[in-house]
């Protein structure tokens, strides 16, 4: 076959099974209207401090509303909360929220249309010298760490006021008033969106219309150590009567995110069922430059999932969760073993979690892989089915040809 009908064979599989893939799969046709709001409600006298703010992004769906709310008041955290209504809203008691020690001070009324509700909060940044080069904080002696940066002591960069409504994308940025972090600053990039897709950049997650995105980066930190690496910890915050479990699902195609075959899936489903309520998404890896490309790809580990007696230090979360909520954490730990760039190389690390509600994403195969197990699978087949035609026909012909002269 000449190099030219091979190419027009491809490209035709490609329409083919692109236009096939494009009916049965990825046909998430559900959207929500987002809009974004700062600070619903709040008027002078009350005042924020400087740079700290309540992002609220309302996502409407036909029959329901999922509100995102971000805020730095203390940790950094990331609630969602999901109604069987369109008209809920966020009510914030704003003297008592900022005054802090303060239940109840924010909910979302009616507070009967609420279905479901999470929250994600950045708690700490680890940093230990890795002096034996495993990557690994488990087999790192406890006093290879260094006193841990809490997130609820940052100072934040003043916000721009005005909300992109185009992009729905909101950054802040904070700082420790440590010695290390004059150049350095800790970012969170909070993403809503109305409808499925995936960003450009990697790790590329898929999202959908239920689900936000955050994307957190370290810059500019000055190492502690010689050899030093970093770990961010997390917590979830749910209600009690869930309960939290990380899946670990592997794929065979790295398409969207180059040489990184897992996805973890930090799910939450109710104690007497099995379906999967909320979720938090990443893959193992971490980027050192703000432009992700492959070299600057360093991977990730995770620790256990484990139970966290009290409830975080930040005022969403607290003015939020009035019951009894259910608390824990984990840590993401960067890089890998026998790695000999460290965090002083770049002096950056990114990293990225998608969290929502209902069962998280899944990538479907995509068109490139599907050709290949087609052609992979099609071929073989293809040579034994000829093959096996072209000797049956070879068979009777000569036995037709023995046969003949005996009769
Ligand atoms: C919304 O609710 C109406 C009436 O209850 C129902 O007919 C419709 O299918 C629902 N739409 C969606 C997208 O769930
Ligand atoms: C603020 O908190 C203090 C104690 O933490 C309390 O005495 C005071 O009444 C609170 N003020 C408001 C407006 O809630
Ligand atoms: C909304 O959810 C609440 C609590 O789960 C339930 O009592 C109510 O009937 C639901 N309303 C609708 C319209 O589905
Ligand atoms: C380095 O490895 C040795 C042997 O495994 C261990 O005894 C030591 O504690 C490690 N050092 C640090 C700082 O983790
Ligand atoms: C705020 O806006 C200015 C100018 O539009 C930009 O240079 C700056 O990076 C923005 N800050 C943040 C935190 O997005
Ligand atoms: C808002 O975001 C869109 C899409 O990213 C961009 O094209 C536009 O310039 C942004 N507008 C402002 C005012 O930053
Ligand atoms: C911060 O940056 C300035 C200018 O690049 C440099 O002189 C200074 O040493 C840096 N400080 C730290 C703590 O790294
Ligand atoms: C998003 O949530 C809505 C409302 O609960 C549901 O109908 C829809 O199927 C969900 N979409 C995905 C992709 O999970
Ligand atoms: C880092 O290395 C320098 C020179 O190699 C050495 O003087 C210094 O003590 C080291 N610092 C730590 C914390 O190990
Ligand atoms: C789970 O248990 C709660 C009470 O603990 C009950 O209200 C609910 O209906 C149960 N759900 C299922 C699916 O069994
Ligand atoms: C994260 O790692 C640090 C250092 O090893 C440890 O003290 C802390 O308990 C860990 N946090 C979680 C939630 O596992």
């Amino acid at each position: 076959m000449s190099m030219f009908k091979v190419n027009v064979i491809c490209s035709v599989l490609f329409v083919v099974f692109g236009a096939a893939r494009a009916f049965l799969g990825n046909g998430d046709k559900f959207r929500r209207k987002v809009s974004v709001e700062l600070n619903p409600g709040l008027s002078p006298p009350s005042s924020l401090p400087p740079g700290v703010a309540l992002v609220h992004a309302r996502g409407l769906g036909p029959n329901d509303t999922l509100h995102f709310m971000l805020c730095n008041l203390g940790a950094p955290a990331l609630l969602l909360v999901h109604t069987n209504s369109t008209e809920s809203a966020v009510q914030v008691n704003w003297p008592v929220f900022i005054n802090g020690s303060s239940s109840g001070s924010l909910k979302v009324a009616p507070e009967s249309s609420v279905t479901y509700s999470s929250a994600l909060v950045f708690t700490r940044i680890w940093e230990y010298d890795d002096v034996n080069n495993t990557a690994d904080p488990q087999k790192t002696a406890e006093s290879s760490f260094y006193s841990p940066y809490e997130l609820q002591n940052f100072i934040w960069a003043e916000l721009n006021a005005t909300v992109n409504q185009s992009d729905h994308m909101i950054t802040l940025c904070g700082r420790e008033k440590a010695e290390s972090f004059v150049n350095g600053s800790l970012c969170l990039r909070l993403s809503v969106f109305e409808s499925a897709g995936r960003d450009r950049a990697w790790p590329s997650l898929l999202h959908n219309s239920n689900s936000s995105q955050l994307h957190v980066w370290l810059d500019g930190v000055t190492p502690r150590g010689n050899h030093s690496r970093f770990l961010l910890e997390f917590q979830s915050v749910g209600d009690s009567g869930f309960q939290g479990r990380v899946d670990v699902r592997s794929s065979i195609d790295d398409e969207y995110t180059p040489s990184i075959f897992k996805v973890f899936d930090w799910v939450s489903l109710p104690l007497n069922s099995s379906s999967v309520w909320g979720f938090s998404q990443w893959k193992p890896v971490a980027y050192r430059k703000p432009e992700p490309v492959f070299e600057d790809a360093t991977p990730c580990r995770s620790s256990p999932l484990v139970s966290v007696s009290h409830i975080p230090q930040s005022a969403l979360v607290q003015a939020f969760f009035t019951l009894q909520p259910q608390t824990h954490g984990l840590n993401i730990s960067f890089g890998v073993d026998k790695d000999p760039v460290f965090y002083s190389d770049t002096k950056y690390i990114s990293w990225t979690v998608l969290m929502g509600m209902g069962e998280p994403p899944a990538d479907s195969f995509s068109t490139l892989i599907i050709i290949i197990i087609a052609v992979g699978l099609g071929t073989p087949l293809a040579i034994i089915i000829i093959g096996g035609v072209f000797v049956c026909v070879r068979k009777r012909m000569t036995r037709s040809s023995i046969y003949e002269p005996i009769n």
